[in-house]
Parts: structure tokens; C-alpha cells; sequence
């Protein structure tokens, strides 16, 4: 059964979902994926390039047909999913019916400081942005998703997750 068990992640961008993840999945000894990192295998691009060619509306169907291959194929994983998986096509149903979902709440105060001192500028949904700006989309963001987010299993707050924590609470999920 353990070899089974499918643990998706998801929250706001620089949540900290693929860092804490791939922890996990060591702890675990499971297989970790990235969504994103999948998409852009399999279609060969680029995020960022799919978002300048082809638009935000492509981009969304080729993750939701992406969430949905990780899902029905691939058995006892950590899936690290991005910031707005769970928002589109209900995918937070799906997500729902295949494992066990975790929302890693982590404040926008600190997913600002790790998009700004990381690379906002390269993630398609702040591109160009300033300060502000970046701020402005953050509160716009966590608005319209949380009700999504706040659908999940189990819910992580705080800045550090702790994996120990999480498993304590999984174990209501592992028969
Ligand atoms: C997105 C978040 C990104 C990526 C894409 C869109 C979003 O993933 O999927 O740029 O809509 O929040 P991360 O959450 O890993 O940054």
C-alpha cells in the first residue's frame, strides 16, 4: 500500500513546494516529480516559452493533460505541482481523488522575499514586473486561489514546514 501512496503538493509560487518535496521524498524513499519540469520535458519547451508563444490558456491544458499522465501512470511519488495546478480545469478534484494533498502555507511576505531574491523576473507570471507590482499579484494571487489551496488534505503553515509534522498527519492516510 505504502508503495501506492501519492503525496501532491501545492501552493503558491516560491512556497518552497519543490525544495520541500524533494526532502520529503528522500525521507520517504519515494520517486519526487516536478510538474513543471515534466511539462517541459515532454513538450520539449520551455515554460517561459510557451507562455510568450502560445499564452497562458495553452500552457494550462498541456499541465492539466501533464497532471493527469503523473497521476493515472506513476504510482508512490511526492509531486511537486506549480503555484496554480490546482485552479484550472479541476484539477484540485483530481488532484483530490488520486492522493493525498498538502498545501504548503507559507506567508506572502516570505514568498516575496524568495521571488524577488530568487528570479521572479524569469517566472512568466511576474515577468517585467517591479516591487509593487510583484506585491500587487502576490495578494491578487493568493485571493482567487486559496479557496483551492485551502481544499487540500493537509494543511502545512508556516515558513518551514517540517517533514516530520507532515507524516505525523499522513498516517490517518496509510492503512
Ligand atoms: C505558475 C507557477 C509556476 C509555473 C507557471 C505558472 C502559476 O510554478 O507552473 O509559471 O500559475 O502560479 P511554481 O509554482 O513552481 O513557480
Amino acid at each position: 500500500m505504502r508503495q501506492a501512496l501519492k503525496i501532491i503538493l501545492v501552493g503558491m509560487p516560491g512556497s518552497g513546494k519543490s525544495t520541500f518535496g524533494k526532502t520529503l521524498a528522500k525521507s520517504l524513499n519515494f520517486a519526487f516529480i516536478d510538474l513543471d519540469q515534466y511539462l517541459e520535458k515532454r513538450e520539449g519547451k520551455e515554460i517561459k516559452e510557451i507562455f510568450e508563444e502560445q499564452g497562458e490558456g495553452v500552457f494550462r491544458e498541456l499541465e492539466t493533460s501533464c497532471l493527469n499522465e503523473v497521476l493515472n501512470q506513476i504510482e508512490g511519488f511526492v509531486l511537486s505541482t506549480g503555484g496554480g495546478t490546482p485552479c484550472f480545469n479541476g484539477n484540485m478534484d483530481l488532484i483530490n481523488d488520486h492522493g493525498v494533498s498538502v498545501y504548503l502555507d507559507v506567508s506572502l511576505e516570505t514568498i516575496y522575499n524568495r521571488l524577488t531574491k530568487d528570479d521572479a523576473g524569469q517566472r512568466p507570471l511576474f515577468s517585467g514586473m517591479d516591487a509593487g507590482e510583484i506585491t500587487l499579484k502576490l495578494k491578487d494571487l493568493l485571493s482567487s486561489r486559496g479557496t483551492y489551496y485551502d481544499q487540500a488534505k493537509i494543511k502545512l503553515s508556516g515558513d518551514d514546514p517540517s517533514t516530520e509534522l507532515l507524516l505525523a498527519e499522513m498516517m490517518n492516510y496509510i492503512r
